[in-house]
């Protein structure tokens, strides 16, 4: 199963994951179903990352560092940034005229969030946090993993019962959350 990371250890190993597949993503050779599969993967990865580092991360940002409440709420922001780009995403024809344009925004979103959390607040948390409280939240953290889908079914809102969740039929990131028990808004 899952080998034991730190807190830290485990956001990096999404991050790589979700690296993999945008420089996949990138490359023009994917048939257009490879494209739909693929962006669906990393939408559900790019969730289930967001959850994890919502329940996890910023609370022991808002925590453990000085400035930390001014930080959480800044990535928090920009996950619910990312979460739009996704749900304009999520459902559209690989064809469409505006879907390389959001992918390619997605990726260099995600990109400059990495890059900060990687270079800048993960540092500061090792330094101002105890191992221990580390692999805790590490422990805490793939239990979401382990809660979250990992493949998405394309038909999957016409199949019960999700499509039976009430309202309208709800989009690849609610349905992701709702798995998750944090549906966002
Ligand atoms: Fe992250």
């Amino acid at each position: 199963m899952a080998e034991k990371r730190d807190m830290i250890d485990a956001l990096i190993h999404d991050h790589r994951e979700v690296e993999e597949m945008f420089v996949e993503l990138e490359s023009t050779e994917n048939s257009p179903e490879r494209v739909r599969e693929l962006t669906d993967n990393v939408i559900t990865e790019l969730v289930r990352h967001s959850v994890a580092e919502e329940q996890y991360l910023y609370p022991t940002t808002r925590k453990a560092l000085p400035g930390g409440d001014a930080l959480a709420d800044r990535e928090i922001e920009e996950h619910a940034a990312a979460e739009r780009t996704m749900k304009q995403l999520d459902g559209m024809d690989p064809s469409d005229p505006a879907f390389n344009g959001l992918l390619a925004e997605l990726i260099t979103d995600i990109r400059g969030h990495v890059a900060e959390e990687e270079n800048d607040l993960f540092p500061r948390l090792r330094a101002a946090c105890g191992q221990e409280e580390l692999e805790e939240l590490g422990n805490k953290i793939q239990q979401v993993k382990k809660v979250a889908p990992t493949h998405p079914h394309p038909n999957a809102p016409d199949t019960p019962p999700l499509n039976k969740m009430g309202g309208p039929v709800l989009g690849l990131v609610d349905r992701v959350r709702d798995a998750l028990g944090a549906r966002s808004h």
